[in-house]
């Protein structure tokens, strides 16, 4: 399956409801949207996956989200997308590549490290304080936040 990875450019809208699955309330989205860099991956124009890089500080640029379409999922899409993001922040001169996941994230867990990304601490209570509903995965109840980091260096 051919997939082409490109930016999003100005004025195009971002697929919400893409993003909503990675993220699940649009107010958290739109906090960083605005000043994000966002990735599509396509297939024969279709949207097929996402990607949201935002700048965290001057060394380091975070993935804020990253969402592959139910019937695209399982193909290496989302690796495509994050082996993008590790280019993006190795050519734009970062240290660290950053993403945070809920505790109860086991699939992305695994992805990550996969990826190449190292557990780098745990926030707690993050997703209680930042959320307005409780979130389940995996029969786990999603509390904590946590911290993966990648060295770009
Ligand atoms: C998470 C998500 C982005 C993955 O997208 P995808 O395109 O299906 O992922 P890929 O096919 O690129 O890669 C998945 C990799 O993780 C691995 N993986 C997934 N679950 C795993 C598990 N439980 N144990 C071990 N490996 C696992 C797969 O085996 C694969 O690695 P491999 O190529 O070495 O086999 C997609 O499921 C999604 O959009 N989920 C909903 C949104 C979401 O949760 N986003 C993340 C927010 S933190």
């Amino acid at each position: 399956m051919e997939i082409t990875i490109r930016k999003l450019i100005g004025g195009e809208a971002a697929p919400m409801h893409l993003l909503l699955e990675a993220d699940p309330e649009e107010k958290a989205i739109q906090k960083y949207l605005h000043k994000s860099i966002v990735f599509l991956a396509e297939h024969q124009e279709q949207t097929a996956g996402v990607l949201v890089l935002v700048k965290r500080s001057s060394t380091s640029l975070e993935v804020m989200n990253l969402a592959v379409d139910e019937a695209f999922r399982g193909k290496g899409i989302a690796k495509k997308l994050l082996a993008r993001a590790i280019i993006e922040g190795e050519t734009g001169g970062y240290d660290f590549l950053e993403i945070g996941t809920g505790n109860s994230s086991l699939d992305q867990l695994a992805l990550y490290q996969k990826c190449g990304f190292r557990m780098d601490g745990i926030i707690s209570n993050y997703f209680l304080d930042h959320y307005d509903k409780p979130i389940y995965e995996n029969g786990i109840p999603c509390l904590d936040m946590v911290r993966l980091k990648m060295s770009l260096t």
